[in-house]
């Protein structure tokens, strides 16, 4: 048994949390919401209903297993997402999908039948299955984020903000060695690998993310407001955060999420420029002695106080509340409370195989059209913070909780 180890109880019971995650994401909508679209760009909901299940399905029991199909509509109906340039919309109906009550009963059906074949599976593919569904609670949460309020039954405590703007000084990173994508044997998506290192020069990184605070200056002087803003009543400076399941009064210290392009103009407004992947890693790894860390704060896995992930918020906190998860030179949530925008354009890295089994994954994303992101969102999983996971995005998405910080020569 050397590559097909047999799936270790350990990944089967992270399986069965990562399934009773998405479930949970599923029960904050009320029947209705199921069928609406809350991203123009994106399937209605009750694709990612059928989607997961689909995926574990097409790829565990029909790729790798060659077992025979049961419900071969559905095993295509739910196959495939999609990621058209922002402005062209699908244009299905919700009559066009099936009963809920039938795409659960598929989803029962599947899940069974995946947990008899697992074990003649290799481990790699469950780790696939696994990390796919994780990412699709964090597209889940976004969408959802779209929602209307009253489509949305739960409502967990409110985050507190702090009122008076902290201040964001640049912070000096050393020249020296980045060593980016993971190592061969560890499991990684085909876009992390190969592993290898990169000579950067050294740079000045602003210490927080900028804050909604900033970026109202930058508003102020006649940019477009972010997606996340809206006119509320007592809002700072006119504007109110819309939130996952409420509305509150901007908070100033909280990171704002905005698109890559509006993330340059800030950049440009303020005489600085956006980060690359490179010097991301340098800033969130590097150490004086040399040696990098595994994640910024040093080698314990991620927990609580070291920022805001894995589920622990739906919105953002305040980019000084995670003192714990500074990096070596005090940067402050390179990993949590929103993904980062770099100036790097989306690309394999030298030595690049894509993935046998989903040659797509990566390589339909090398368009000159999508940049990397780094570091995680409050509903990005504990296991995706590894420092080789790599995120992408088209530079005009307003939806995901992606954040930037300034960067000098
Ligand atoms: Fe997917």
């Amino acid at each position: 048994m050397s590559t097909a180890t047999l799936m270790g109880r350990a990944l089967q019971e992270r399986l069965d949390s990562a399934r009773q995650l998405t479930d949970s994401i599923f029960k904050l909508i009320t029947p209705e919401a199921v069928y609406s679209r809350p991203i123009p760009e994106r399937h209605r909901l009750v694709f990612y209903l059928g989607h997961l299940e689909a995926f574990d399905w097409n790829l565990i029991g029909r790729k790798t297993l060659g077992a025979a199909s049961f419900h071969p509509e559905f095993d295509k109906l739910f196959e495939f997402g999609i990621d058209p340039p922002v402005g062209q919309a699908a244009t299905d109906q919700p009559a066009d999908w099936p009963d809920i009550e039938e795409i659960h009963s598929y989803n029962r059906l599947v899940r069974a039948r995946v947990d008899q074949l697992a074990d003649q599976a290799p481990e790699q593919i469950i780790h696939v299955a696994l990390e796919h569904r994780l990412m699709h609670a964090e597209t889940l949460a976004y969408l959802l984020h779209n929602l209307p309020f009253d489509q949305k039954v739960a409502s967990p405590p409110a985050i507190i903000h702090s009122g008076s703007r902290v201040a964001n000084p640049m912070i000096e990173i050393a020249p020296g060695i980045a060593t980016l994508g993971q190592r061969q044997g560890e499991f990684g998506w085909d876009n992390e690998f190969s592993e290898h290192q990169v000579n950067v020069p050294g740079f000045g990184v602003s210490k927080f993310k900028i804050t909604n605070g900033e970026y109202l200056d930058f508003e102020r002087a006649g940019a477009e407001p972010p997606h996340f803003w809206t006119r509320g009543v007592d809002g700072v400076g006119g504007w109110s955060y819309r939130g996952m399941f409420a509305e509150i009064p901007l908070p100033v210290n909280a990171p704002v999420y905005v698109t890559y392009a509006q993330a340059v103009a800030y950049a440009r407004w303020a005489g600085k420029r956006l980060i690359t992947e490179p010097e991301f890693h340098r800033a969130a790894y590097e150490t004086p002695e040399g040696a990098e860390r595994p994640y910024p704060w040093g080698r314990a896995e991620p927990d609580g106080p070291r920022g805001n992930f894995d589920f622990s918020h739906w919105d953002p906190v305040d980019v000084d509340a995670n003192p714990a998860g500074d990096s070596a030179s005090g940067v402050s949530q390179l990993v949590g409370n929103g993904w980062e925008w770099t100036a790097t354009k989306f690309g394999p890295f030298p030595g690049f195989q894509p993935m046998p089994f989903y040659p797509g994954y990566s390589q339909n994303f090398f368009d000159e059209e999508h940049y990397v992101m780094k570091g995680g969102s409050p509903v990005t999983a504990a296991c995706m913070l590894r420092r080789s996971f790599r995120n992408w995005f088209r530079p005009n998405y307003p939806y995901v909780y992606a954040t930037f910080r300034l960067v000098e020569d």
